[in-house]
């Protein structure tokens, strides 16, 4: 079966492609490497024996979607494709809009003039905004706070709309909560271009010796030891994820909706001192300001997803601090 993964090269889509391939699916890639690398492919292709057919073209460009499913009989999108710095969004909301909602939009155009009826998207646990109670469920009220956020949540009413008036398609919206980790291999994982916005990126990059220490924003939340509670999942059960929902999903017409979380929380600290048992060495950090737009405490309640896909999280924080210790030690400047 013949899935088309938008947003291939990049972080959460490379892993998707490992565990496709494993699965006996045949993935074709396309991405504009606006946030990747090409190297990738060789990644995945020393890690599974075959390299994924490859297409560089953008998701907004109808005439290079238009040859992507005139080469390939395609069954399946997964739809990794989109920008996701939300520091950047705010700076350059347009920016964001025209390529995860308008982006989104040609693709599902091209899809519908192809005749292929299954989509996954990837949306975040961005859409529960600042939610009144954790764990999180899938019927909690949305709301954005940064147009990234906003885009998220305009895609997954589109495409709410748009399967209501097409009732023969199949749309699933995972909503990731804080993915980390890397291909156990060491030779794939994240590569954050610039400063790392996000926790554990950072904290690598301090174990490495690429930063001198990390800031932890806030450590007066009302949490445990007052740093903030995130849901950390390792990648791989992550991309295990998107083949539950393919090989669940597809053939189930109508709008679906998951969290893809472990439903554990875990705190600044809790992760930095993880990450220190892991690479064996002290992580030097100083307390900061709260960030502008975080919460306190966000983790998922997994139950739905499990009851209906059949899948749950199975790799422990420690296999999470350890995989991304090996990627990062092992590529200290990532895909150079
Ligand atoms: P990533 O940046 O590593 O991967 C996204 C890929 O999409 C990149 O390779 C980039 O080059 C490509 N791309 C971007 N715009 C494109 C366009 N217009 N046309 C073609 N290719 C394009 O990010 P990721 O962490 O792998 O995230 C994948 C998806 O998951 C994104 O939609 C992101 O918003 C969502 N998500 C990520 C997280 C996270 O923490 N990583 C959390 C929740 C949701
Ligand atoms: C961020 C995004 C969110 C996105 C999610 C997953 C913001 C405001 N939110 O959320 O929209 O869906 O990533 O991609 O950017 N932390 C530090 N020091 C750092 C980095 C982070 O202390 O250098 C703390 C944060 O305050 C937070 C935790 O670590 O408590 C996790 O942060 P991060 O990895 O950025 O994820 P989120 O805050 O969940």
């Amino acid at each position: 079966m013949k899935v088309l993964v938008t947003g291939g090269t990049g972080y959460i889509g490379s892993h998707t492609c490992i565990q496709l391939i494993e699965q006996g699916y045949t993935p074709v890639v396309i991405d504009n490497l606006c946030n990747s690398k090409e190297m990738v492919l060789d990644r995945i292709e020393q890690v599974t024996g075959v390299r994924p057919t490859f297409m560089q073209g953008d998701i907004r460009d109808s005439a290079f979607l238009k040859r992507v499913f005139a080469k390939h009989s395609i069954d399946s999108v997964i739809h990794f494709a989109g920008l996701k710095a939300v520091g950047e969004s705010v700076e350059k909301p347009l920016k964001y809009y025209d390529n995860n909602v308008s982006g989104t939009l040609t693709l599902v155009s091209e899809m519908d003039l192809a005749g292929v009826k299954s989509l996954i998207f990837s949306s975040s646990a961005t859409v529960y905004g600042d939610p009144a109670s954790v764990p999180i469920k899938e019927d909690f009220p949305t709301s954005a706070t940064n147009p990234y956020g906003r885009s998220k949540l305009m895609v997954e009413e589109c495409l709410r709309d748009f399967q209501q008036a097409n009732l023969d398609w199949s749309i699933t919206l995972l909503r990731y909560f804080n993915p980390v980790g890397a291909h156990e291999s060491g030779l794939l994982g994240e590569d954050p271009q610039g400063t790392p916005n996000n926790l554990l990126p950072f904290v690598a990059q301090v174990a490495v010796g690429r930063r001198e220490k990390l800031g932890v924003f806030g450590n007066d939340y009302n949490t445990p030891d007052g740093t903030g509670v995130r849901d950390y999942i390792h990648v791989v059960d992550l991309a295990d994820g998107h083949l539950a929902a393919l090989d669940k999903m597809k053939h189930q017409p109508g709008t679906h909706i998951f969290n893809l979380g472990t439903g554990q929380g875990n705190s600044v600290l809790e992760m930095v001192h993880a990450f220190e048992t892991a690479a064996n060495r002290p992580i030097p950090y100083e307390i900061k300001p709260r960030r502008a737009g975080d919460i306190a405490e966000c983790y998922a309640d997994p139950t739905y997803a499990e009851a209906h896909l059949g899948w749950k999280a199975t790799r422990d924080l420690q296999t999470m601090v350890e995989d991304t210790w090996r990627w990062q030690s092992q590529n200290p400047n990532g895909y150079q």
